[in-house]
């Protein structure tokens, strides 16, 4: 069964069209029956589908069909392992297919601007490189099984205050080296069915009516040649959207858009030809989705159930395991101790997000029952109230210091209530509830061996725990599974292996884009531009709680003979860097590290980020074993978008290549030359007095008119740093400051276009 567009096409009436560009239903293309044209449908989400049987939503309210929730995607950016999100993918792709569902509508690639940001749970990471190459994986994944993914939302969809009107305002650079490249790097690699565009206005336009973004951009620039779906209700203005390269709106605002689109087609409004390309992408999206109309398929609930909890605990973060009075570390625990779980969350577990992407879950495990399971008997204490303090806190916290009073080792679990973080608010704090930390206060008081465990979305800030924290666990919201994950790295059935995809900062102050997040007045400008996350607290020499890339293992690594090896050349457009280094278990139990690659540049014309991660793999070692891993570096890690040349520059020069187990922890370094042309403009007559003298064509013609009679700018050293960054054209209508006009035109003729430093 397939689908002939092009005949389609020559058949469609006009009102058939039009209802094409529109869906029929919350999760449905429109079917034309008359020819065989069947509707499709597309569901929810990221880490799991919300496939609706009944009337839909896109808050989260309506009931959906158990499906596998896997850990959201802040927890499984933690395991900077493309291969694991790539397995995700293939079973959504298959719970996908066993609902004939034919587009999942994720993943979320937006960057981490803010921590404060209310959907940080649903994405990935504060760097555009580690989230494209995750995001990639996971499109793989759910495409391998014939299911399509939209990726979304495109662009610059930072927050969710104001979601629907705000816009941002990013410069272009900012938004080449940060806020796009995860979206082509998908686009171009992952080839995803759909693109879906986001609410806000990015530089004054809403980006469902952006021709820039949705034309330029993804369809001219990066050779996309899927369809672009509007976020649920983000198709403001049909005609506009339309001549923009928005293919499809969902949900269908019916009759009203279908009518609007027929109207302005006949009053020459719209371009039939536009609406044509538009209705050619439903048609092939159509074509390709069927697929999966007529398939009688299931899936293995226990087997994605197990996959669920291998991914959460491959995304556990271990931020500190400190000794205990006896001298080893407090993780794991030893199979004798007696442990205490102090924690609501350890009945009540929150392993998800609330908004679309919420999933019904086909089982939940409580780290309380999978603690115990593994370890033997433990004590409980809930020790708070999620989301309350009073009375009724007071009287759990009396319980839980009894309980850590009497055990070897606390395990105590702290984290955001469901309602601190979520689709459609951002959070204005960092902090976790007072009650918590008030617990954990008094529980440390009675017990030092106090292992805690996070589970929440997006950042929290850490400070109050520390001083009472002996071990310290960032597990996330980890999915359906995450109980049993959290207990496999506290028995130390799974090493560790996350490592931050983000920062933790001490203050939310700290934080680059805090004067400028969320705007206000219907704006937000992104005033750090291109200094988000890491980028903007190592360029402040900022001390952060945790580095972006952290994290332990219960083994130790070593990193050693780094070798860089350049191939191709800027000239050329191959350059590319081949990345060679050791990676050798040197502690006692099988672990992984994650290799970071990082490129800084060293001399450069602009204002640079000091280092930016270029590279990443993650290795799997036995204790003893050693690996050579070589990673490569295409032409882009070294590049910079030059507002000046509009386009994507690698300046000649020195650069260092910076390995390392986290952006604060490189001692490998090699620094390599790269010859590559000039990228310095003319010599004209608006280039400044500094920039003649220091071409030597240049200076040598201003001598020259000096000896010739005309007034030489360089005669007086003490003038010279007042006239040096001046334009020649300016100087010259300042009469006796420098050579006069038609000598200065005359010297430019000379110089015939000649390139001088920038
Ligand atoms: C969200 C999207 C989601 C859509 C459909 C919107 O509110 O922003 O991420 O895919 O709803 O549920």
């Amino acid at each position: 069964m397939s689908l002939d567009v092009t005949a389609l096409l020559d058949d469609l009436t006009l009102p058939e069209k039009a209802s094409l560009t529109s869906g029929s239903s919350f999760w449905f293309t429109a079917p034309v029956e008359r020819l065989g044209i069947p509707a499709i449908m597309v569901a929810d989400g990221p880490h799991g589908l919300r496939a609706q049987p009944g009337a839909g939503d896109h808050v989260g309210l309506g009931d959906s069909v158990p499906a596998t929730c896997f850990p959201t995607a802040s927890a499984v950016a933690s395991s900077w392992n493309p291969a694991l999100l790539r397995r995700i993918g293939a079973a959504l792709g298959q719970e996908a297919r066993a609902r004939n569902l034919s587009v999942v509508l994720g993943p979320g690639i937006n960057m981490k601007r803010s921590p404060l940001c209310g959907r940080n749970f649903e994405y990935f990471s504060e760097d555009p490189h580690l989230a494209g190459e995750l995001g990639l994986g996971i499109v793989e994944g759910i495409q391998s099984r014939g299911v399509g993914t939209s990726l979304k939302h495109f662009a610059a969809n930072n927050q969710e205050t104001d979601r629907m009107r705000v816009d941002a305002q990013v410069d272009e650079r900012t938004l080449r080296e940060i806020y796009l490249p995860a979206f082509e790097r998908i686009v171009t690699a992952g080839r995803p069915w759909t693109v879906m565009c986001s609410y806000n206005k990015v530089n004054g336009t809403s980006a469902s009516e952006n021709p820039w973004l949705l034309t330029t951009v993804l369809r001219d620039e990066w050779g996309y040649d899927g369809l672009v779906v509007s976020d649920w209700g983000a198709a403001y203005h049909r005609v506009p959207a339309l001549w923009a390269g928005l293919d499809l709106e969902m949900p269908p605002d019916l009759p009203r858009s279908p009518e609007a689109v027929v109207a302005a087609v006949r009053a020459g409004e719209l371009d039939e030809a536009v609406l044509d390309a538009r209705v050619r992408a439903v048609l092939e999206l159509v074509d390709k989705g069927m697929a999966v109309l007529e398939l009688d398929e299931g899936f293995d609930a226990d087997a994605h159930h197990r996959l669920a909890r291998a991914a959460a605990a491959e995304s556990v973060v271990l931020l500190k395991n400190g000794s205990t009075a006896g001298g080893t570390p407090v993780l794991p625990l030893a199979p004798s101790e007696r442990v205490a779980v102090v924690g609501e969350f350890a009945r009540t577990p929150r392993y998800q997000g609330a908004g679309s992407s919420q999933v019904n879950p086909t089982s939940l495990e409580t780290l309380l029952d999978e603690l115990t399971a593994a370890h033997g008997e433990v004590t409980f204490a809930p020790g708070y109230t999620i989301g309350g303090d009073g009375a009724a806190d007071d009287a759990l916290r009396a319980g839980a210091v009894t309980a850590a009073a009497a055990a070897d080792t606390v395990v105590m679990l702290l984290g955001l209530p469901g309602a601190d973080e979520s689709e459609g608010f951002d959070r204005t704090h960092m902090n976790l509830p007072a009650n918590q930390i008030a617990t954990l206060r008094a529980v440390a008081a009675a017990n030092t061996a106090v292992a805690v465990v996070l589970v929440n979305g997006a950042t929290v800030l850490l400070g109050d725990v520390e001083p009472h924290a002996a071990a310290l666990v960032e597990a996330w919201l980890g999915g359906q599974a995450a109980g049993g994950a959290i207990a496999d790295v506290l028995t130390g059935a799974v090493n560790p292996s996350g490592r931050l995809a983000e920062t933790v900062p001490h203050r939310l102050e700290d934080n680059p884009s805090y004067l400028n997040f969320p705007g206000d007045s219907r704006v937000v400008r992104y005033g750090e531009g291109i200094f988000i996350g890491y980028r903007g607290y190592d360029a402040t020499r900022s001390d952060v709680a945790y580095p972006f890339g952290f994290g332990l293992s219960y083994t130790e690594f070593a990193l050693t003979d780094l070798d860089v090896t350049l191939t191709g050349s800027v000239a050329g457009g191959d350059l590319a860097a081949q990345v060679g280094v050791t990676v050798t278990n040197t502690g006692a139990v099988a672990g992984a590290e994650v290799v970071q690659v990082y490129v800084r540049d060293l001399e450069a014309s602009v204002a640079r980020p000091v280092r930016e991660l270029k590279g990443f793999t993650k290795v799997d070692l036995e204790p003893g074993g050693s690996e050579r891993v070589t990673l490569t570096l295409d032409q882009r890690a070294f590049s910079f978008w030059s507002i000046r040349r509009n386009g994507w520059v690698v300046e000649a020069g020195e650069f260092a290549i910076e390995v390392g187990r986290h952006s604060r922890d490189l001692p490998l370094v090699h620094t390599v030359t790269v010859d590559a042309p000039s990228i310095a403009e003319p010599l004209g007559p608006d280039s400044t007095l500094h920039e003649w003298l220091a071409d030597p064509v240049g200076a040598r013609l201003l001598a020259e008119a000096a000896a010739a009679g005309q007034p030489d700018p360089t005669r007086d050293p003490e003038l010279l740093p007042l006239l040096g960054p001046a334009p020649m054209s300016a100087l010259a209508s300042m009469h006796g400051l420098s050579v006069d006009h038609d000598t200065l035109d005359k010297l430019v003729e000379r110089l015939g276009g000649r390139s001088g430093p920038v």
